[in-house]
């Protein structure tokens, strides 16, 4: 069970996770702040869920996750013009405040496949889920989904990358309150960074992108296309070396050859 005494403790934020919001089950914690009627209007809002009925991941895939075990949660982000602009840095903020987390927190080196899974042992730790909803032109609703596997023991089926957890990679029990605050602490200071120095953002995120440098595959599309890894650029494109141009990539599951 949640404690959300110890949660609120470790919280250091202005507005992120302000408002919180704690369920036992729900269909996509996602889902939920994405529908204007579910009466979330509060920027920083964060919704977490102890099981998803209908946990979603990128690319219309499922997100599985053991219920009580892990953390599954989405943050709101509401009418903010500057950052909204820069909506494709939130990705890189939000798995940098998980990866940074998890080695301040365990003392284990955290990795980050582009655009934005974070690895343990060059297996998934996480995954984020960003969705938005527009009036007009103008982005109106911003909603980032971030699963991490926390605690779970084991991982059975198929999976298009291959799991872990933190427990299984340090052999310790998390306490998740504790990880979910730092989290989104991070997430705040992060956030603030996309306005002031997003060059800084995406400095501090490329040095934990091993496959910088790599020969690589992107899958974008259906269209599979091989290169180098030059770089990441300051809005977050993949460059992406083939035979001396560079293409850039905005969408795509990546994996070294
Ligand atoms: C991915 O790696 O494909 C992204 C996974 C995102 C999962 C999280 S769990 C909380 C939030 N609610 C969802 O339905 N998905 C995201």
């Amino acid at each position: 069970m949640f404690n959300l005494e110890n949660f609120d403790i470790k919280l250091n934020t202005d507005f992120i996770g302000r408002a919180f919001i704690y369920a036992e089950e729900m269909e996509s914690t996602n889902s939920f702040l994405m529908d204007k009627n579910s009466g979330q209007h509060k920027n920083g809002t964060v919704v977490l869920a102890e099981k998803q009925t209908k946990g979603r991941g990128r690319k219309d895939r499922t997100w599985y996750s053991a219920p009580e075990s892990n953390l599954t949660f989405s943050i709101l982000l509401l009418k903010d013009k500057v950052l909204f602009q820069n909506i494709n840095l939130i990705n890189f903020a939000a798995s940098l405040s998980v990866a940074v987390s998890i080695e301040n927190l365990f003392q284990i080196r955290a990795n980050l496949k582009w655009p934005n899974d974070v690895l343990l042992n060059g297996k998934k730790t996480s995954g984020i889920l960003i969705e938005s909803s527009s009036q007009g032109s103008k982005l109106e609703r911003v909603v980032v989904g971030i699963g991490v596997n926390v605690n779970q023991n084991s991982f059975q089926g198929q999976f298009n990358f291959p799991p872990t957890s933190i427990k299984i990679e340090t052999g310790k029990t998390v306490e998740r309150e504790k990880l979910l605050a730092e989290i989104l602490n991070n997430f705040e200071i992060y956030l603030e960074r996309i306005k002031t120095d997003k060059k800084a953002l995406m400095d501090d995120w490329k040095l934990r992108c091993k496959m910088i440098g790599e020969k690589i595959s992107v899958i974008e599309d259906d269209k599979e296309i091989f290169g180098i890894f030059d770089d990441v650029d300051d809005d977050g494109f993949l460059l992406l070396k083939v035979k001396d141009k560079i293409n850039k990539i905005h969408f795509g599951d990546v994996s070294v050859r």
